[in-house]
């Protein structure tokens, strides 16, 4: 393993002497990044073997359960949980906050609450027309990597109400231990997702009928001295920089993201009543089933949010 100092990447004095995040100043220097890193990966490897964060009150999280969300989420950039509790769109709102996301940001199919509800649509509904909104399988992907670089999702929460009768799966990886094994390969390829031209969403037409110019950027960034990341495997309405670097960086992350047997990744079917809060990690979804009899189907709120996750107020900006 050797060091990939990002020229790109600005080190603020006040990160410097912290190795526990991966913020600019780690990434820079060499021996502090390899402390970072045996660090980063006995806390994952802990983290990823842990039970879910049981919640009593969503509404009035105790400090034991903001402690266990917070070690997870320090770890590994996100968190499950589970509640018995009635569960709606405030109660996700009010779980959400406690958490420091509270800046929502509504698609044009959210709900008056600002809260997505993710679901099969029926034939004839314009959604159905977008993936997630269908039973389909969602590919790997960060949320919202459409959005213009200077307004990018940093975090966002999803709930099961109802879970699918078979599939509907999900796979999450922290976006920062697949720089960490990016750079474990090849610490340049790394390095070149910084470029801000490296890649690019073509202009096209929302979903709220809206044209949407251009948004080009870069994959990783250091924002509020965290590594955030923006990304998606699809393959059409998208234009990566044409360069051999690029070529070979997507397919070292395609081989990584495709390695059933990760033990850094946490593949789930979540069930009704549990959740994930997250730093916008990497993610997809398993295709799923639709119920035959007319009951309904799987449903899961989705929250997104400009805010990364920050307990006791701390570190929840943008
Ligand atoms: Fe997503």
């Amino acid at each position: 393993m050797s060091a990939a100092p990002n020229p790109r990447v600005a080190a603020p004095a006040e990160n410097r002497g912290n190795d526990r995040f991966l913020n600019a100043s780690v990434i820079a220097d060499p021996v502090r990044y390899r402390r970072w890193r045996a660090d980063k990966l006995k806390r994952a490897r802990g983290c990823l073997a842990q039970p879910v964060v049981e919640v009593g009150d969503p509404a009035h999280l105790t400090a034991a359960e903001l402690s266990a969300l917070r070690e997870r989420v320090e770890a590994v950039n996100f968190a499950l949980y589970r509640t018995a509790a009635a569960f709606d769109h405030l109660a996700l709102k009010r779980l959400c906050r406690q958490a420091g996301l509270a800046r929502l940001v509504a698609n044009p199919f959210a709900e008056a609450s600002g809260i997505s509800e993710i679901r099969a649509a029926a034939r004839g509904q314009s959604r159905r027309a977008y993936i997630p909104y269908s039973n389909r399988a969602l590919d790997w992907h960060t949320d919202g990597y459409y959005h213009p670089p200077g307004r990018p999702i940093n975090g966002f929460a999803l709930h099961t109400v109802r879970a699918a009768p078979r599939g509907g799966a999900n796979q999450l990886l922290d976006h920062e231990i697949l720089y960490l094994l990016l750079r474990d390969r090849a610490p340049a390829l790394a390095a070149c997702l910084f470029a801000d031209d490296v890649l690019t969403i073509p202009p096209g037409t929302g979903a709220d009928g809206a044209r949407r110019p251009a948004q080009t950027g870069p994959v990783f960034w250091v924002c509020g001295g965290r590594l955030q990341m923006r990304f998606t495997l699809r393959q059409r309405h998208i234009c990566w920089k044409e360069s051999p670097q690029v070529r070979a960086v997507l397919a070292e992350i395609k081989s990584i993201l495709n390695d059933p047997d990760s033990p850094l990744m946490l593949t789930r079917r979540l069930r009704a009543g549990e959740g994930i809060i997250c730093n916008n990690v990497l993610h997809n979804r398993a295709a799923f089933t639709v119920p035959a009899d007319g009951q309904p189907g799987r449903l899961v709120l989705r929250a997104r949010f400009y805010d990364r996750i920050g307990f006791n107020g701390e570190g929840g900006g943008a």
